[in-house]
């Protein structure tokens, strides 16, 4: 087919796909454009932000992609509260202890504050830096709903609900399927393991004393256990979850699943459970579209328990209530 034909194509895909994101944004009480009216320089405002960090540091996406979803189990940028002498926040647990990014949503909020005061929320910021993070690592570029609203409590045990590195799949599709999100879900935002690194800790086990055997992990590709047991000196010490192309936001990461070279167990047991390897398999050999699938299950998480119309509040900066 000819380049016209293409494009044609990609038109028909776009609006499509913008529908049907719109549709499920609406079921939340989101919509995309919220604030075309009241802010319409907001998104080319958290975009020059995100362009601008990423230009120094090319581990924002990874940064934004793992903030985005530890706030997301409740979407309502909780997770950005600092504690208070008489409250310990989110940010506290043991969970959160590696999240990153807190001065790139800081430093979009302010230039939005200069410009729309007191109307965008910081859930929002977050979800839109997220996405332009994603489309500038070459990943998908789609809507995102907006219209949350900023929630004035984080207590520091609500993060209990994130799943554990060495669950088992059915754990964590339990785990999502709480919170509404499918296998498929699932499967999608283990994606995001696409960038990013691990610690060793996290996974050291598999190297040296799987399951207290004295060996490492059978399932996984004996040439990728050799490299990491030189690189993993210590618990400390980061390897890249995606050993191909750890800066792209992109299916590599599923081909990856499919040679057995992922580093978590989580990601790995992907592959254990029928309903989830199915995916898996669809995304490494292109049946099932990872840009358009991926944006769609972000989409999806971004919607979780989000505080609209009256409920919560625009805080005036992320890390404090107002
Ligand atoms: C069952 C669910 C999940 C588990 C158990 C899990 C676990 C982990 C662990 C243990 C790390 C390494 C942290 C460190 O060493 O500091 C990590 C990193 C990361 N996770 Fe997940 N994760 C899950 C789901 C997700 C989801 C849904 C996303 C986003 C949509 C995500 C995005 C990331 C990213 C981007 C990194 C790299 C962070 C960086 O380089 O700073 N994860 N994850």
């Amino acid at each position: 087919m000819g380049s016209r034909g293409n494009s044609v194509l990609a038109v028909v895909f776009l609006l499509l796909f913008a529908g049907n994101v719109e549709v499920i944004g609406q079921s939340s009480g989101l919509r995309v454009g919220f604030y075309s009216r009241s802010c319409r320089n907001v998104e080319p405002i958290v975009r020059g932000v995100v362009q601008r960090f990423l230009g120094r540091d090319r581990t924002v996406t990874a940064a934004l992609l793992r903030l985005f979803f530890h706030d997301c189990f409740g979407c309502d940028a909780s997770l950005l509260l600092n504690s208070t002498r008489t409250n310990r926040s989110e940010k506290e647990h043991g969970a959160n202890g590696s999240v990153r990014g807190y001065d790139l949503i800081d430093a979009a909020k302010a230039e939005v504050e200069r410009q729309c005061r007191g109307v965008v929320s910081c859930a929002d910021i977050v979800a839109l830096a997220t996405r332009d993070s994603i489309a500038l690592a070459g990943g998908p570029d789609y809507p995102v709903p907006t219209g949350r609203r900023d929630g004035r409590i984080s207590i520091v045990n609500d993060a209990d609900v994130l799943p554990d590195p060495n669950s088992n799949a059915n754990g964590a599709i339990q785990a999502f399927a709480n919170k509404g999100l499918t296998p498929q879900d699932l499967v999608l935002l283990l994606g995001a393991h696409t960038v990013g690194i691990t610690h060793c800790g996290f996974f050291r086990h598999r190297l040296f004393n799987f399951r207290g055997t004295g060996r490492a992990d059978p399932s996984m590709d004996p040439a990728l256990v050799r490299q990491l047991q030189r690189a993993c000196t210590s618990d400390s010490v980061e390897v890249f979850l995606d050993q191909g192309t750890p800066f792209r936001v992109d299916k590599v990461f599923f081909d990856q699943l499919v040679s057995n070279r992922a580093i978590l167990i989580i990601d790995q047991q992907l592959r254990v459970e029928q309903r989830t390897d199915d995916i898996v398999r669809a995304l490494a050999n292109g049946t099932l579209n990872f840009n358009a699938a991926f944006a769609q299950s972000m989409t999806n998480m971004g919607n979780l328990d989000v505080l609209t119309g009256t409920r919560g509040e625009i805080r005036r900066v992320c890390s404090a209530v107002n």
